[in-house]
């Protein structure tokens, strides 16, 4: 039918008919749109804002009848059958719990509730959301357990119910939810073990449970996590050794276990098999043994904080091969074994062109300072000598680290006078040359 070039009377006429027809079919869709319009997902919504009694923002005002549910502020519908599919009231301050009826919202797809103050329990009926695959409740003041009923949603790629007040044991059932990547469940109260039942997502690419009073070992299941890239099991109170199946891990980039109660040694071969590391955090444990010297192979390593352990021998001086790093943390172990060239190994450090921190305090080097610390790269802005036996004239070449923040070469056995030319280090706010302080290695931190 070719209407447009027509001239004819009647021709004008089928056409305004066409028009009628479809300006008609289109008044009569968006009147089905509000007629079907899912009931029970409204009422679950308005059921949700009654259990609401603070809203700051006022958004929840918003939710009302002058406008179909599908145009509410915070929620998405599929087009077809105008169903629920996400709920996003991120970072909107509301107080209150959330409804059980949350649990009728059954096409739901994505739920983020990230940056609230929820309070109460996870109703149980979360676990009738079949569909969902994403959940974020983080950073609420949830309590209570974590509902068994999550294992139903068999979907879920990403659940995050960290910071909140979790009690309780983390479900062993978790272990189902096969298709998980992110799975948060740090800064809590969570106790009782890590289940090894969790060895079984094996799609699993984050895994925190920091921040909680775990206990127990580390399952050798997690082992069989072949595609994690984060591992955070640390401040806890977990014991015993990591299991050797996890340094095998070669997806690894962020491998975070401090302060727990691990005694083991690291393995030799810890850079090889974890060749992608970019940060290392493991203070405050019972390691003991020397440093590995194939950190070295994991060449993107950034961070290598080990602090408050029980390290021996010479620090390798092949961590200078590691263009990367900026941060060595190495504080409060039995490093240098009092030899007297146990500092020597600063000088191959200075090829490392974006160190910031380099932290040896608390340790047993004797000797003297090498001048080499003058080619530290200019990034450098802290360094810790302090707690050693370290001789000699502080060695007048600190000048040369212009943008030194925090010196501390305090308990040592210096002698001689203090260089002049400290004077000129102008951005430098703490300097340390007392002979009894003891200070908190816990307080250096990379920007
Ligand atoms: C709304 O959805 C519920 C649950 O999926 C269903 O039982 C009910 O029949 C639906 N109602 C309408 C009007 O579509
Ligand atoms: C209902 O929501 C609309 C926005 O969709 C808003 O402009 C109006 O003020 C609300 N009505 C009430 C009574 O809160
Ligand atoms: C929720 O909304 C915030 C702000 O618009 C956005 O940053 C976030 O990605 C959304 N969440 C989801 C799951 O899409
Ligand atoms: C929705 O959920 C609530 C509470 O979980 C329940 O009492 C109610 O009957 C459910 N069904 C509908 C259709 O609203
Ligand atoms: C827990 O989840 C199951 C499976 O979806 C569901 O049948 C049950 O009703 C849920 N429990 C509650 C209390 O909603
Ligand atoms: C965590 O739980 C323990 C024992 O249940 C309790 O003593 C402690 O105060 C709790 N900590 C926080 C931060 O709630
Ligand atoms: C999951 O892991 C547990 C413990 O590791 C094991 O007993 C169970 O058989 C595994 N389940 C599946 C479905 O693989
Ligand atoms: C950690 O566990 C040990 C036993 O392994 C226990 O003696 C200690 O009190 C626990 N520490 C904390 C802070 O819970
Ligand atoms: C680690 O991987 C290597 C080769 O991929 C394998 O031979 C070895 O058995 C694995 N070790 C553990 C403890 O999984
Ligand atoms: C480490 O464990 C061994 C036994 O496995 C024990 O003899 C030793 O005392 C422990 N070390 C520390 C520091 O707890
Ligand atoms: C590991 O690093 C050392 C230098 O520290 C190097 O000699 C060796 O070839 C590297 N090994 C591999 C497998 O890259
Ligand atoms: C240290 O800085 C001085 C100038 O302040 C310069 O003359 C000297 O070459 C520098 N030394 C090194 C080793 O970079």
């Amino acid at each position: 039918m070719k209407l447009q070039n027509s001239t004819s009377p009647f021709a004008f006429w089928s056409k305004m008919f066409l028009i009628y027809v479809m300006l008609l079919y289109s008044v009569a869709k968006s009147t089905t749109a509000i007629a079907t319009g899912n009931d029970t997902d409204r009422l679950a919504l308005l059921k949700f804002k009654e259990s609401i009694s603070h809203d700051p923002h006022g958004i929840l005002h918003m939710w009302n009848d002058s406008v179909h549910f599908c145009s509410w502020p915070g929620i998405a519908c599929s087009r077809r059958h105008q169903r629920i599919t996400a709920l996003n009231l991120s970072d909107y301050s509301l107080h209150g719990t959330i409804s059980p009826y949350i649990g009728n919202l059954s096409f739901i797809r994505s739920l983020d509730f990230i940056g609230n103050s929820f309070l109460g329990k996870m109703p149980q009926q979360v676990g009738r959301l079949f569909r969902l695959q994403y959940l974020d409740l983080n950073g609420n003041m949830l309590e209570g357990n974590i509902p068994v009923n999550l294992s139903y949603c068999s979907h879920l790629r990403m659940l995050d119910v960290g910071k909140n007040r979790l009690t309780g044991l983390i479900p062993r059932e978790l272990g189902s939810l096969v298709k998980l990547k992110v799975l948060y469940l740090h800064s809590n109260n969570l106790t009782g073990g890590i289940p090894s039942s969790l060895g079984n997502i094996s799609s699993l690419e984050q895994f925190s449970v920091a921040l909680n009073n775990l206990i127990g070992s580390v399952p050798d299941e997690l082992g069989r996590l072949k595609r994690l890239t984060l591992f955070a099991i640390g401040p806890n109170n977990l014991s015993g050794t990591i299991p050797f199946s996890i340094y095998n891990i070669s997806s690894m980039l962020f491998f975070s276990i401090p302060v727990n109660q691990f005694n083991d040694t690291l393995p030799p071969t810890i850079g090889l098999t974890l060749p992608n590391l970019r940060r290392v955090h493991a203070g405050d444990n019972k390691f003991y043994g020397i440093i590995p010297r194939s950190f070295s192979n994991a060449s993107q390593l950034r961070v290598l904080d080990m602090p408050g352990n029980n390290f021996v021998g010479q620090v390798p001086e092949s961590l200078g091969m590691l263009r990367a790093l900026r941060w060595l943390g190495l504080s409060t172990n039995s490093l240098g074994n009092y030899l007297p060239n146990g500092l020597d190994f600063i000088t191959s450090l200075t090829n490392c062109s974006r160190m910031q921190i380099v932290d040896l305090s608390n340790n047993k080097f004797r000797g003297v300072v090498p001048s080499s610390i003058a080619n530290f790269s200019p990034t450098l802005y802290n360094l810790y000598l302090g707690g050693n036996q370290i001789s000699g004239n502080i060695p007048s070449v600190v000048e040369n680290l212009t943008n030194l923040i925090t010196l501390g070469l305090d308990q040592n056995l210096f002698t001689g006078v203090i260089p002049a030319s400290l004077g000129k280090l102008k951005k430098l706010q703490a300097l340390y040359l007392d002979a009894r302080r003891k200070y908190s290695y816990k307080n250096h931190r990379l920007s």
